[in-house]
């Protein structure tokens, strides 16, 4: 914990993020595992560049949104107002849309009407005063940017002749880690338990709690499990990409083929277990669905058991990587440390406060207890 505590932030696609999964690999070894990299591509990085009559404007480039040839695309501007399907008429065929954000029409079915309508490009301008250029998230099949309002509201006085280019200017990777124990009996049709627990935090938080903690508490499962003859498969499955929109894992679920799919039978994520904030009493075991699972259920079975000291709440929530287990049909659960009644997290969270001085080694233990005796009852199962 405090040597990732140390290189934090560990954020996506940077150096510390890199160094933090290869220092994971090699642990992982050194326990004797069988380890993979697999890595992906994070989201291009694109920049625009907006050009009316020879002189240029700011832009921004719509999230996912397509780019362009070398050349862009030029065309005349055409005026389509708040973009409805019906302010297209037959001329903007063949034209940029020029649209004003609001009226009560999407930015993606903004861009849709535009799309439908023919045009071969769209801007879109701010409908409140600001310096930056509008930034805005809409998948487009032609090349779609963001302006301010000032701009946007001079161009539609004069519509002339425009032209967009869109390239990518940095392309990211990123990667997972995946160590695999095989059962003692291992054929075929072994069932498959997942650990799972991300290793990037997000700029300027050095994620301590979020998420050195479940990453520490996955190696020590790891090291622990790795001398116990076990009756199932267990992957143990350190995350790259969570912060930015749980990237790595659903790149990770969405590899693997309907045979492995339909053996998997568990998913266990631990996403910031240890905090040392007094008000998180709770564990909660959160669910997609906010249902009961084999998951949720063996730890609330193994918590009597061993007499976990915390109370366990079953909660529906998502935002960390057991959610992409679940859109592809894995019964899944974080374990996360809450205050009761609130819900609330600690105060720590996303920002520079999220540090050693802030993480319990008593709480990571139960944590480990508990998460760790839960996966051994489902994998210890013949
Ligand atoms: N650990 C956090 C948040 C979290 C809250 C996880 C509650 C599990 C239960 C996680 O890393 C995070 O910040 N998630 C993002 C969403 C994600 C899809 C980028 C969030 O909640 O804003
Ligand atoms: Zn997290």
């Amino acid at each position: 914990m405090e040597t990732l505590t140390n290189w934090g932030p560990r954020v996506t696609g940077t150096q510390a993020e890199q160094q933090t999964l290869d220092y994971i690999k090699e642990t992982l070894q050194d326990y004797g595992y069988e380890v993979a990299r697999q890595e992906f591509d994070l989201p291009a990085v694109k920049a625009s560049e907006f050009t009316v009559g020879g002189s240029s404007i700011a832009s921004a480039v719509a999230r996912n949104s397509v780019t362009t040839e070398e050349a862009g695309v030029t065309a005349e501007l055409f005026f389509a107002e708040f973009g409805e399907k019906t302010d297209f008429t037959a001329e903007a065929s063949g034209k940029i849309a020029l649209i004003a954000r609001g009226g009560g029409v999407t930015f993606q079915d903004k861009v849709n009407h535009a799309q439908e309508a023919g045009a071969v490009g769209v801007i879109i301008y701010d409908n409140a005063e600001k310096e930056e250029p509008l930034s805005y998230s809409a998948t487009s099949e032609i090349p779609a940017i963001g302006i301010t309002k000032a701009q946007g509201e001079s161009l539609k006085e004069s519509l002339g002749e425009a032209k967009i280019i869109i390239n990518v200017v940095e392309q990211r990777t990123s990667s997972n880690i995946i160590a695999k124990k095989y059962p003692e009996n291992s054929n075929m049709d072994n069932e498959i338990v997942y650990i799972t627990a991300h290793v990037d935090s997000v700029p300027g938080a050095p994620g301590a709690n979020d998420n050195a903690t479940g990453t520490a508490a996955a190696l020590e499962m790891a090291r622990v499990l790795k001398d116990q003859p076990l009756d199932k498969e267990l992957r143990i499955v350190f995350v790259g990409a969570e912060e930015i929109g749980l990237v790595g894992s659903r790149y990770y679920a969405n590899s693997l083929s309907e045979e492995e799919r339909t053996r998997s039978i568990a998913n266990f994520n631990m996403d910031m277990v240890a905090t040392a904030w007094e008000n998180a009493t709770a564990i909660y075991t959160n669910t997609v669905s906010g249902e009961a699972n084999l998951v949720t259920e063996s730890a609330n079975k193994v918590a009597k058991i061993i007499g976990t000291p915390s109370e366990l709440v079953l909660f529906k929530r998502g935002s960390s990587d057991h959610v992409a287990f679940d859109e592809v049909g894995i019964p899944a659960a974080n374990f996360i440390r809450r205050e009761p009644g609130t819900h609330n997290l600690e105060p720590y969270y996303h920002n520079e406060n999220d540090v050693m001085q802030y993480v319990s080694k008593e709480r990571l233990k139960e944590m480990i207890d508990l998460v760790g005796g839960a996966v051994y009852s489902v994998v210890r199962e013949k």
